[in-house]
């Protein structure tokens, strides 16, 4: 069985690009956790509820399916924001955890998320933090929106990311922290290259 490294980290941090990397790399699956929230929190929005009611948002997680992680909406303020609201509910993220297991039972990955080092794969034996300064992280996600076209504002990025910070991190399901034995890359003055030397640099380190 190939190992399980665990990426966690606060909002755009650049944590898929490089976990995916991670995973080419090493030749492991890669799953992006998030989107499993997003999902949940679009299946919510669809229905017209509130990303914070609990009946709604369990029943929706009860009822995901992978078709529903390749839908072209997860991304944008209003997913962000449901994504979290959905993801402080204990019994949402009760419902996601056997998937996440799944996944990578079956020969191990590289997973990305708030709480894989903490909560869903607590032995993982290697596990990187990934964190920027919520200034560099406000640039980075607001060029990707202006890649895609889309019209965003600065300011309000660095605000909604600073929010969703502070939500992630101050609810009692599964917080998001740093593990004990997790290796904090702060990658503020790194571009994408270095920061995936740095973290394959990392991961080699704890593996060996
Ligand atoms: O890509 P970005 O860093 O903006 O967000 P994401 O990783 O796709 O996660 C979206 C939201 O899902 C986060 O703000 C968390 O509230 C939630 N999430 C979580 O609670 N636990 C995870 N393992 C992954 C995401």
């Amino acid at each position: 069985m190939g190992p399980i490294i665990a990426i966690d980290g606060p909002a755009a941090a650049g944590k898929g690009t490089l976990a995916r990397r991670l995973a080419a790399e090493l030749g492991l699956p890669y799953l992006d956790t998030g989107l499993l929230y997003r999902a949940v929190g679009r299946l919510v929005l669809d229905v017209g509820g509130n990303p914070s009611d609990v009946a709604i948002a369990e029943a929706a997680a009860r009822r995901l399916d992978p078709a529903d992680l390749d839908r072209s909406d997860l991304r944008g303020p209003a997913a962000d924001a449901a994504a979290s609201g959905v993801a402080a509910i204990p019994g949402v993220r009760a419902a996601l955890l056997d998937f996440q297991r799944g996944f990578a039972a079956r020969g191990g990955a590289v997973l990305d998320g708030r709480d894989i080092g903490t909560v869903i794969f607590p032995d993982a034996p290697a596990k990187l933090f990934v964190t920027a300064s919520p200034q560099e992280r406000a640039r980075r996600r607001w060029l990707e929106l202006r890649t895609k076209g889309e019209d965003a504002d600065l300011a309000t990025v660095e605000q909604d990311l600073r929010a969703r910070d502070e939500r992630d991190s101050a609810r009692a399901a599964a917080p998001l922290r740093p593990a004990a034995d997790a290796v904090v890359l702060d990658t503020s003055a790194l571009d994408a290259d270095a920061a995936f030397r740095a973290a394959l640099a990392a991961v080699r380190e704890k593996l060996a």
